[in-house]
Formats: structure tokens, sequence, C-alpha cells
């Protein structure tokens, strides 16, 4: 542990390359839906799904390699890992597999779950230790693995998920580069998505009886978060600008939730924010949850769109229900 300076710098990301991709076509041979269906409502055409040989630790780490690399890090010099994901391959937390996996032994490493705004609070998180000083370099990893939790034959969800994994390395500097954020929850509508466990009773003696349930398949309500998303994500990002003394015209770059391109256009439209400035690849990846913002954002710094110094606003939003706005400028 090293104290910083009070800022927080954006300087490295990565992503994880899957090699199974599943398109809405092959998709049609399982479920009753069709290409013309889903990429009309929703945008996407393909997504990707972990094999058996992938697990959400090791695309955590790949991705994690990869953002430390672009940092020009190695993995000694992190502090603290920040795995936000719905979708552990263990219940008490997958993040110290990554830490041991990528050989971050310094690192303390901790999941994270806020469903698909987990990487928008990941970085929120972040922030706070380094801005107070007590750890430098944060590695911050959005990943998930939705294809074990949904249900094949339910084509209302199926067809938006994909499994992905990203990652940033957050570090301390003089200049703060974390312009703005907001976060927020509303539980009286967490029945509008879950991926919930549900008790069965197991008796144990003639006076107690235990529970041993298990995990249902992914449920939504897709109406009412659409609903939710295109007035809450719009007002959140506002409050963030407003808080950054930031217009929307300000932003070069909005990397929302990768949820449904409806969404995203209706959140650009309502900023008044030109189609080139909304990031966009759920064509090829669906929507992967905590790794949708990262995984987007590092395709678009690799590619060399996004430039150091450029405005980014992203926002997050989904099961809880949660969302939250993050806005930040891009590099050292
Ligand atoms: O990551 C967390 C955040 N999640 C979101 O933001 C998701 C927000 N919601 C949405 O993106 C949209 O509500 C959906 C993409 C989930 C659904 O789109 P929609 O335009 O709201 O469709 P709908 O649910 O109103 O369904 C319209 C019709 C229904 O048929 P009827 O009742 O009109 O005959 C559905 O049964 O489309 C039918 N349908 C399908 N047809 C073919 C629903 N899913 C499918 C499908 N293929 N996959």
């Amino acid at each position: 542990m090293i104290n910083g300076g009070a800022g927080v710098a954006f300087i490295g990301s990565g992503s994880a390359q899957l090699e199974t991709a599943l398109s809405n076509d092959m998709l049609s041979r399982v479920v009753d839906t069709s290409d013309e269906w889903i990429s009309t409502r929703t945008g996407i055409r393909q997504r990707h799904v972990a094999n058996g040989e992938e697990s959400l630790a090791s695309l955590a780490a790949q991705a994690a390699q990869r953002a430390i690399s672009a940092a020009n890090l190695t993995p000694g010099d992190i502090d603290l890992i920040v795995l936000a994901t719905s979708t552990p391959d263990d219940l008490f937390g997958t993040a110290c597999q990554v830490q041991a996996a990528i050989g971050a032994t310094s690192a303390v490493a901790f999941d994270l779950t806020a469903a698909c705004s987990g990487f928008v609070f990941g970085v929120v998180t972040a922030a706070q230790f380094i801005r107070t000083g007590t750890y430098q370099t944060v590695l911050v990893i959005g990943a998930d693995l939705l294809s074990r939790w949904v249900d094949w034959q339910d084509r209302t969800t199926c067809v938006l998920f994909g499994d992905g994994a990203g990652a940033v390395v957050m570090q301390a500097c003089d200049r703060d580069r974390l312009l703005g954020f907001e976060i927020h929850s509303d539980g009286s509508m967490n029945g509008c998505l879950n991926l919930a466990y549900t008790a069965a009773a197991a008796p144990l003696t003639d006076e107690i009886s235990t529970q041993k349930g298990t995990f249902t398949a992914i449920t939504m309500n897709g109406r009412e978060v659409y609903r939710f998303a295109v007035s809450r994500v719009p007002e959140v990002l506002e409050k963030t600008l407003f808080h950054a003394g930031l217009a929307a015209d300000d932003i070069d770059w909005l990397i929302l939730h990768q949820a449904n391109q409806r969404i995203l256009d209706a959140v650009a439209k309502r900023l008044k924010l030109p189609n080139e400035r909304l990031v966009s690849n759920m064509a090829k990846h669906g929507n992967t949850s905590a790794a949708s913002i990262p995984i987007a954002l590092d395709e678009w710094v690799r590619t060399g769109k996004v430039l150091p110094g450029q405005k980014i606003a992203m926002s997050g939003f989904g099961a809880g229900l949660t969302w939250g706005a993050a806005l930040l400028e891009w590099g050292r």
C-alpha cells in the first residue's frame, strides 16, 4: 500500500476473447425466435458463450492481464482487485481466484454484486480507496457468464444475454479524472429482474428443518425494466454532468450498459447527443451484464477511437434495481 494523490486516473483497459459465438440463427434452432425479431427489437445479432474450458475466473483473469499490460504495469503493482459479477464460480467469491491466476500477490481482492450496474459501482468503489490514499493502483473487472443461468427455452430472456469479461486499471494521480458519479438502488422494484434462490425445506432433526434450495433461471419483466431504463438513465447522466459542471455536448463518448439498442438510442436522443458519440457493440456481444461497459470501452480504446484526454460518460442499469453513472477523462 502506497499513499497516492487524491485524484484518480484511468490508465489501461482489457477484455477477454471468447471462442464460441452463438448467432441469432443458431439460437432460432433452439427456441421459437428469429434473427429478424431479435435484431429489430434489440440490435443483437450474436453473443458469445463460455465453452467447457472457460470459467468466470479464467475470463476475468484474461481481461485483467490485458488491462494491466495496457497500463504498462505488472500484476505485482496491483493493490486491490474489485470483481463485479453476479455469476461467480464460487458463491464465497471469485476475485481471490483471479488474484492467484494473474499473480497479483500484493493485492486484496473481493467480489461486488450489482448486476448490470456492477462495473460502474466497482469504479466508484475503487475511486473511494484511491481518493482516501488507501490504495494506489486498483483493477476493476466486470465479468459475467449469464449463459449459465438463462432458461434456453424462455425466448423472452435467453436471446438477450451473452458471456464476457472486461477490466480497467485505475491509479492515483494529482489531477482527478473521475469528474463525477451517482449511484442508486430501488429494491421496491426487485421483482422485475431476478436470478433468485428458491428454498426447499430439508428436515434435519425432528424439531429443525433447514433448507436446501437452488437458484432458478433468470426472470425479467422486460417492459418494466425498459421503462425504468429510459427514464432513470438519462436522469442520472444529467445529474452527474450537472455535478461536474459539464453539458452533454462535452461528452466525447457515451458508453451505456449494452442492454438494447432502442434504450441506447433513446438515451442519446434525450441528451441530444449525436449517434457518432454513442458506443454500441451489442450486435456482436449481446447483453453481458457487468462486462458490457468495460468490453465496449476496451474495444473503443484498442481501435483508437477513444483518445487520451477525451471525456467518457458511462451508465449501468439493471437488477436490484440498480443504476448509476460515472463521468471520466481517459488516460494518464
Ligand atoms: O440487463 C438488464 C437490463 N435489461 C434491459 O434493459 C431489458 C429491457 N427490456 C427490453 O429490452 C425489451 O423489453 C425486450 C427486448 C426484453 C422485449 O422487447 P419488447 O419490444 O418489450 O417485446 P415484448 O416483451 O412486448 O414482446 C412483444 C412480442 C410478444 O408477443 P405478443 O404477446 O405480442 O404476441 C412476445 O411474446 O414479442 C414476443 N417475443 C418474441 N418473439 C420472438 C418475446 N420474445 C421473443 C423472441 N422471439 N425472442
